[in-house]
């Protein structure tokens, strides 16, 4: 008998693959004791997305929701997947935050750290891989599994071997886009298992059903365990069932031991949760199965489908799907995986939607390009690079640094920044990863709110008592409240805290720049997107004023035009001077404005050289695709 051990991904991977990670902890709770109770190997509770979500969309407390998860299931371990030096955040952290995140996560309940890396770049392994062995938990080196003509069963096995060497206690092949098919998968065990030794966890996603026939064929040749999902939130984009892998391995060497009548009370439990919150169930598309042939992950698909519909050009998608192998062919092949995944993908879309390929290169593209996220795994194409070079004015990194040495800060540093807000060292972490979610969590919670002057229309629940009297959690809400209330002043009361809110134009308080003209009681709550620009109109760009009207222009002024949908800044930081101003000379080349669009600062460029004659937005503006942004005449 080798009994075939299971890790439930339901809580993390399950919904972040089929319910844009929007799972509540609330949805877990009644659940979580019959789980428990499985015999799972472990439960994946924990990840970059969950973090996130748990902050910028659920106003949950992600530390809270890993104890909360631990007190009701306290005999199963619980696993996280974090991006080794990028932790559960997009970019390098240094040092000494890895160590304290990591230390800190044990302490919250977590046992089993799932480390990977997007580029296979053991140095960016190396930090996290030291906390978690030296915070006593298990430590789960991963194989960002990809196809391309330089990875290979070798290239695998030799960077398992890296990761043993680091100290791991067990090897994850992760297959994110579904691509690793039955016979490699057996292959790549059984050398794993002959020359690395340690156990052999699969984590497969189901989208083209591949991964039932790669879990047999890798347990057949020694895996271990094998991840799986519950099935209400199992197939499509996320894991097979475990119902179905406890039911295909029982009654052989391999049987889990799992009750699945068991697994069946949860699965039901599951699919009303489902139902009640309107998911779909995970089902395989056309596009989908495609992956067989376009490579794309579920995962990023979703990403691109949401962008492109954003930018109004979904009818695009095809074209896209066709430049991304060539745009990763073009940078040596990174894995499709967070953060690769949406590199990759917006160079793709900018590179389609703009029509000339590379004309701009998002910040995230050109840090990858100079070598600041990891080694590529096959040297960038020369043109790329020497583009990339040119554009940003920096060389590549020295291969011999480690790109998250370069990462300095400090604890204290970060501590200091967020201040009183911070009653934890959870919290001060939550801030250094996620500054202006965390910060805005915060301040939801634990925030003095005083006197604050708001504005009309912010998104919130109202949950109203009396006239003037509010029960209240969130800030949002008291804005909301107190902007339907139709009077100026409402006090709040909220444990101990008593917090005076005053409307923007009530007496006593300098209007601001946009009077609060909406601030006669609202009768249904506002929609979420309209008050923001309606409550802070953009001050219309002082060169608009008095330049031409259109028609009075001259025949040969050259506008720069928006290349796709997105937010206009005049400066690339807030602190920084502006690009251009009326009346300044420019390049070929040079940069213009920013256009923020799809989470990415990017860079436009003029293409002729000239003097800049018109700004027609303002900073802050929100842009349709072809609206005019300057008028240059050329030289
Ligand atoms: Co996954």
């Amino acid at each position: 008998m080798r009994p075939i051990q299971i890790t439930d991904t339901t809580l993390r991977d399950g919904h972040q693959s089929l319910w844009a990670t929007r799972m509540e902890i609330g949805d877990m709770i009644p659940i979580l004791p019959k789980m428990d109770d499985v015999g799972y190997w472990a439960m994946e509770a924990w990840g970059g997305a969950t973090f996130d979500t748990c902050l910028r969309f659920l106003d949950e407390n992600p530390w809270e929701r890993l104890r909360t998860i631990k007190k009701h299931a306290p005999k199963t371990p619980l696993k996280m997947l974090t991006r080794g030096q990028n932790l559960v955040g997009y970019k390098h952290y240094s040092d000494e935050l890895v160590h304290r995140f990591t230390h800190a996560a044990y302490r919250n309940g977590l046992e089993v750290f799932r480390v990977f890396d997007a580029l296979n770049d053991i140095r960016n392994v190396k930090s996290s891989a030291e906390a978690v062995l030296d915070a006593g938990a298990h430590f789960q080196g991963t194989i960002s599994y990809t196809i391309s003509p330089v990875h290979t069963i070798d290239s695998f096995v030799e960077y398992a071997q890296k990761l043993k060497e680091l100290g791991a206690h067990s090897i994850c092949v992760k297959d994110m886009a579904g691509m690793m098919v039955p016979f490699v998968t057996e292959e790549l065990v059984t050398k794993l298992k002959k020359e690395v030794g340690l156990p052999v966890q699969l984590h497969c996603h189901y989208i083209g059903g591949m991964a039932p026939m790669s879990y047999i064929k890798g347990i057949e040749a020694g895996a271990d365990t094998i991840d799986t999902a519950v099935v209400a939130l199992a197939f499509g984009n996320s894991q097979p069932a475990g119902e179905t892998m406890v039911a295909a391995l029982r009654d052989t060497q391999y049987d889990t031991g799992i009750d699945l009548d068991k697994m069946f009370e949860i699965a039901e439990y599951w699919e009303g949760v489902r139902k009640a919150k309107g998911y779909k169930r995970g089902t395989t598309s056309l596009l989908a199965l495609e992956v067989y042939s376009h490579q794309v992950p579920g995962g990023m698909m979703s990403n691109l489908v949401s962008q492109l519909e954003i930018q109004n050009a979904a009818d695009r998608l095809p074209e896209v799907l066709k430049e991304i192998p060539k745009v990763r062919a073009e940078v040596g092949y990174p894995p499709l995986v967070t953060p690769m995944s949406q590199i990759v993908g917006t160079q793709s879309v900018l590179n389609v939607l703009t029509g000339k390929r590379w004309s701009i290169i998002p910040q995230e593209m050109r840090d990858y390009v100079l070598g600041y996220y990891g080694l590529s795994p096959a040297p960038v194409q020369a043109d790329i690079l020497e583009k990339v070079v040119k554009a940003s004015g920096k060389q590549p990194l020295d291969p011999s640094i480690a790109p998250g040495s370069l990462v300095t800060t400090t604890y204290a540093e970060v501590e200091e920044e967020i201040g009183d807000l911070a009653q934890s060292e959870e919290d001060v972490l939550m801030y250094a990863l996620f500054p202006n979610e965390a910060r805005a969590y915060l301040e939801r919670h634990h925030g003095d709110v005083e006197d604050k002057v708001f504005m009309t229309g912010d998104e919130a629940n109202v949950d109203r008592e009396e006239e003037d009297t509010m029960d209240v959690r969130h800030i949002e809400t008291l804005i909301k409240a107190l902007d339907a209330s139709g009077v100026a002043e409402v006090v709040i009361s909220e444990g101990d805290t008593q917090v005076a809110l005053r409307k923007a134009d009530a007496p006593g308080i300098a209007a601001p720049a946009a009077p609060v003209a909406a601030a006669a009681p609202v009768a249904a709550p506002a929609p979420a997107a309209a008050p923001a620009a309606a409550a802070a109109p953009a001050p219309a760009a002082p060169a608009a004023e008095a330049a031409p009207a259109a028609g009075e222009r001259p025949a040969n002024w050259i506008a720069i035009t928006a290349p796709m949908v997105g937010t206009y800044y005049d400066k690339p930081a807030p602190e920084s001077p502006v690009f251009v101003s009326v009346g300044d000379s420019v390049a070929a080349g040079d940069s213009v404005c920013i256009l923020e669009a799809m989470k990415l600062m990017n860079e436009i460029t003029a293409e002729d050289a000239g003097t800049v004659r018109e700004i027609c937005v303002a900073s802050g503006d929100a842009l349709g695709f072809g609206d005019v942004i300057m008028y240059i005449e050329p030289v």
